[in-house]
């Protein structure tokens, strides 16, 4: 609520009787409740201090009250009485019914007991109102309410009413201001005002919290719902550090935990991701780094406030930002994990995948966080991980012990295979004789096989080739595949871009350079697309930025996509063939590295479409036999 100077409403005033109001500081959030004898302190600056009266706003403007001051004009920080005028009144919000001034409760109710209720009534606490004839539970609705959110506490109340002889329930908006003493003393007069002069009888407490309160059944629901237990409660994993620190691996890793559990929703918003999609426009400026981690705790708490898990891994290089995150989250019910991925500085300087902290040191990325823009170390992380020198797995199982203590997510025995055991089934024998049954028919490829070992149906291997634009290098990789597969109808190839138009034909530098009798008269470019790489056994990119690219905005292929050159080094090394190897891969996630990169001979002349074509058709004669499962 804010202050704003409107005097010029004509209201009928309610006088508040012991309600004093010290009013300074226009369109400033009313804070301070902390004065004896129920004082609202409201700080005005001087330059209003010479108003007949002051209209309070909610944070969207609307008016809510006009507040005169009626007594002598006194200096703003002289304490004086006042009139508030009600200018509006609350339309919507759940139970809205429910909420009766304290002239229509004298009305309907007069002559009950009147009992404050700030939590779910317990089995035993109904048992003592039984006796007590009929009353009403007035029900004690504000943000300050302890356990339940002020919806939570007014179902818990009217299912608790239904299990007394005569009780009705009224709600009380009384919102607590974080000093005990003047919220009791507020929360005294207010019931005070509805109960007039018919008895209040106050409740035998119940510890907050406590996990063994007897509800009736119904009742117990209701709280369960508002305030699930560990295992269901809202969570959000949020995963801050230098650029290259390992953050976004880890997350994906973790992600993949959670969805092998397959217990949680969850959803990723990783650091480059947001900034393509929520973020997208936004520069590296402090200010604009706090919008950009403001609107990922927003969407992160709303992704809590449905129970969901919120994997995020921006930056997050100012503290204050985070902690206004861990506040939204919690405010919306959530838990909130804090990882510092430690590593330090110069080790993500060496690794500088994305050779940005290069261009940084160069002068030409500003405000680069850890060379020319601060980053500021949490001290409130749940754990704190360095990654130098550790495998992934090694570095999350930091993190997995640390959640499990936490009690919301115990992720530490979740490996669904054992490697060694996948080795054993994945024998390459039998996916060789998988391979070697070709067939026209997909149903009869995906006929199991006679191996003793219960295997999933599989069909051709598809593999989808990616660089930026579908007409030079990806295009050139599937037709040259194709040749080179004659008609195996094992193995089937396609290919799209990063940033592909459609129906283009192949370049004509690279169609020149293509090997006698390849065809590519078919060939036409397109995007790529989520479905593409779903229906794809194996990505391969032309570039580490590609399939960089890819894995950002497609977490969960992080198994299938690699570089054309990595994955024929790693095929080479590996006895494995087909699926297996895609398998075995995928488990080792290796790095792609810049060398592995075929340079884009996009316009760059035909000796690079010779180069280009040279490489891609070497890579081929390795990949593809690794695929099919023939011998090398
Ligand atoms: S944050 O500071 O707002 O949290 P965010 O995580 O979204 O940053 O984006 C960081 C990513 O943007 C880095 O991984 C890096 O790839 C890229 N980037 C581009 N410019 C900068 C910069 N000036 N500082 C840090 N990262 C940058």
């Amino acid at each position: 609520m804010s202050a704003s100077s409107l005097p010029q409403h004509c209201p009928t005033p309610v006088e508040l009787d012991d309600l004093e109001l010290l009013l300074s500081g226009a369109l400033a959030p009313l804070t301070g409740f902390n004065e004896p004898g129920s004082v609202v302190t409201l700080t005005l600056p001087p330059a209003l201090a010479t108003l007949d009266a002051v209209e309070l706003v909610d944070p969207e403007g609307l008016p809510l009250a006009l507040v005169s001051l009626v007594e002598e004009r006194a200096p703003a920080s002289v304490s004086k009485p006042l009139k508030i005028s009600p200018l509006a009144h609350a339309q919507f919000g759940p139970f809205r019914s429910l909420y009766l001034t304290p002239a229509q409760v004298r009305e309907q109710y007069a002559g009950r007991t009147f009992v404050p209720v700030t939590d779910a009534l317990t089995v035993g606490q109904l048992e003592e109102l039984a006796d007590l004839g009929p009353v009403v539970l007035l029900a004690l609705a504000g943000t300050g309410t302890p356990t339940l959110s002020s919806v939570g506490l007014i179902r818990a109340t009217l299912a608790a009413a239904d299990h007394l002889p005569d009780a009705a329930v009224v709600v009380v908006p009384l919102a607590a201001h974080g000093d005990p003493a003047a919220d009791h003393d507020l929360g005294v007069q207010v019931v005070g005002n509805y109960a007039q002069g018919d008895p209040v009888t106050g409740l035998t407490s119940v510890a907050a919290d406590d996990p063994q309160a007897d509800y009736p059944e119904d009742v117990a629901e209701i709280v369960d719902f508002d305030r699930p237990g560990p295992g269901k409660q809202g969570l959000v994993l949020f995963f801050t550090g230098l650029s290259g620190s390992g953050k976004s691996t880890l997350a994906r890793a973790l992600m993949d935990k959670v969805l092998e559990q397959g217990e949680r929703t969850v959803t990723s918003l990783d650091g480059d991701v947001v900034r393509r999609n929520l973020s997208a426009g936004l520069t590296f400026s402090k200010a604009d780094r706090e919008t950009n981690i403001r609107r990922i705790g927003w969407v992160a708490a709303e992704i809590a406030r449905h129970g969901g898990v919120a994997i995020v891994s921006p930056i997050a290089p100012f503290d204050e930002t985070r902690q206004q995150v861990r506040e939204m989250v919690e405010q919306a019910g959530g838990e909130f994990f804090l990882v510092h991925v430690a590593t330090p500085l110069e080790e993500c300087e060496r690794r500088d995948r994305k050779g940005l902290y290069a261009k940084a040191r160069r002068g030409e990325i500003p405000e680069f966080t850890g060379i020319s823009s601060p980053y500021e170390e949490p001290t409130d992380a749940t754990v704190r991980v360095d990654t130098t020198g550790r495998s992934i797995e090694d570095a999350l199982d930091d993190v997995l012990v640390a959640l499990a203590k936490t009690g919301h997510l115990d992720l530490t025995d979740s490996s669904p295979v054992e490697p060694s055991l996948v080795e054993e089934v994945a024998k390459p024998s039998l996916v060789e004789e998988v391979a070697k049954q070709p067939s026209q028919n997909q149903d009869e490829a995906e006929a199991p096989v006679e191996t003793g070992v219960a295997r999933p149906p599989q069909g051709a291997i598809k593999v989808l080739f990616v660089c930026t634009a579908n007409i030079c290098r990806s295009a050139f990789m599937e037709v040259t595949a194709r040749h080179l597969a004659g008609d195996r109808t094992d193995i089937e190839f396609s290919s799209a871009g990063t940033h592909g138009f459609k129906d283009h034909a192949l370049d004509e530098g690279m169609a020149a350079v293509l090997a006698a009798g390849v065809s590519h008269d078919d060939f036409t470019s397109r995007p790529v697309t989520r479905e593409l790489i779903e229906g794809a056994d194996v990505v391969l990119t032309a570039e580490s930025t590609h399939r960089t690219f890819l894995l950002e905005e497609h977490p969960q292929a992080f198994r299938k996509v690699f570089t054309l050159a990595q994955f024929a080094e790693a095929a080479e090394a590996s006895d494995l063939r087909g699926r297996d190897l895609i398998k075995s891969l995928g488990r080792q996630r290796g790095a792609a590295r810049h060398e592995h990169d075929i340079a884009d001979p996009y316009r760059r002349g035909p000796q690079a479409s010779s180069e280009a074509a040279q490489r891609i058709t070497g890579l081929l004669q390795t990949v593809i036999p690794a695929l099919t499962g023939e011998t090398h």
